[in-house]
């Protein structure tokens, strides 16, 4: 059914409208009563389990960030059977994000282009929705990740970081330094070894005892990758994200023309796999192997998730395939792992 909604209704609509009317929906699915219904319908499998940053995930598959930028949809994609939702990315200070449009699907490659630009209400607000979702017995695992706000500039990163931080670890059951998104001017230069090294080292001490990973990009060259691989574990850090969108165009169908009239921002979804499945890999081979690493980039099947689990991840995530298969997504890759197939 969900297929015919897309192609009849939803993919005319303009993409940031039908992400919140989505919302609406998951929204209402994470009401008790029909919650609990929910949740039973999709659950995973008992088997699926994962113990992982001290914490019990009750299936490897959660929500990658970006999609619940505000933490209002925390129960609903629990009841959906998500066992982790990542929410953010959230800034100390609340902003509006990019001029719309700014988000743009390609359907025949299953792909999304996005410059959001991290639009989201600010870790103040965010930290009191954390705080009453986190009274709820129904919810998932929580990570928080946190992004510099656009007013402040890139030399003041790290302070900007640590507010966030301070505010928003208490709240996480793990925390994660994105230094990665395309959309926010300098970002992905915070990634070079010299200036990631202390603003990790700050960020850690502010996160005191709750988990921190980084998440990186997979237009790093493969060096890079490794460095920051050895620098995540050298500074004591639980884990690395791999990964955020890519700034590539390549491997698409679509009109090369359609495509470069979106404009900037990150791909992400179909055309990303390859390349996430390869960071993945490079990642794992530099970490110890109790260290943790999240898989994130073109996972669409159960057969997706067990490929990036059988190649070191700790955990998978998920966004861009969310919008193309609909509210089941989860419980069917749930299914799929529980059948092995
Ligand atoms: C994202 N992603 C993202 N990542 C992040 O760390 N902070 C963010 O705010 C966002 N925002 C965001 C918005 C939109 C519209 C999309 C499609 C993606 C990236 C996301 O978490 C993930 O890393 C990539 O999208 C790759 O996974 P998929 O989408 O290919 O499954």
């Amino acid at each position: 059914m969900y297929p015919l909604l897309f192609r009849t209704v939803l993919a005319r609509m303009d993409p940031e409208r039908a992400h919140h009317l989505g919302a609406l929906v998951i929204r209402a699915v994470g009401l008790p009563p029909v919650a609990a219904v929910a949740r039973r319908l999709t659950a995973p499998a008992p088997g699926a389990e994962v113990h992982a940053l001290g914490l019990r995930f009750d299936s490897p598959f959660g929500v990658a960030a970006g999609f619940d930028k505000n933490v209002t949809m925390g129960k609903g994609l629990h009841a959906l059977g998500f066992g982790h939702v990542e929410v953010g990315t959230i800034t100390a200070l609340p902003q509006p994000g990019n001029p719309k449009p700014r988000l743009f699907r390609l359907v025949a490659d299953r792909a999304v282009i996005n410059r959001m630009g991290f639009n989201n209400d600010g870790a103040a607000v965010a930290a009191r929705r954390l705080r009453a979702l986190r009274r709820s017995r129904r919810r998932p695992v929580l990570g928080v990740n946190i992004g510099k706000s656009r007013a402040v500039a890139v030399e003041d990163a790290t302070t900007d970081y640590v507010r966030s931080a301070r505010l928003l670890a208490p709240l996480a059951d793990y925390l994660v330094v994105n230094v990665s998104s395309p959309n926010t001017p300098g970002l992905r230069g915070l990634q070079a070894v010299e200036t990631l090294r202390p603003l990790l080292t700050a960020v850690r001490d502010a996160a005191r005892s709750t988990p921190l990973l980084v998440k990186i990009a997979p237009d790093l060259a493969d060096d890079e990758v490794q460095d920051i691989a050895h620098l995540a574990v050298d500074t004591g850090l639980a884990g690395i994200i791999a990964t955020n969108t890519t700034i590539a165009r390549t491997g698409l169908t679509a009109d090369p023309a359609a495509v470069e009239a979106m404009g900037a921002g990150g791909l992400s979804g179909e055309p990303l796999k390859a390349r996430a499945l390869e960071v993945l890999r490079l990642v794992r081979a530099a970490v110890p192997s109790e260290f943790v690493v999240v898989s994130a980039g073109g996972v669409d099947t159960a057969a997706d998730v067990r490929a990036r689990l059988a190649a070191g991840a700790t955990l998978v995530q998920g966004y861009t395939a969310f919008l193309y298969r609909g509210p089941l997504w989860a419980r069917q890759i749930n299914r799929g792992l529980a059948r092995g197939h």
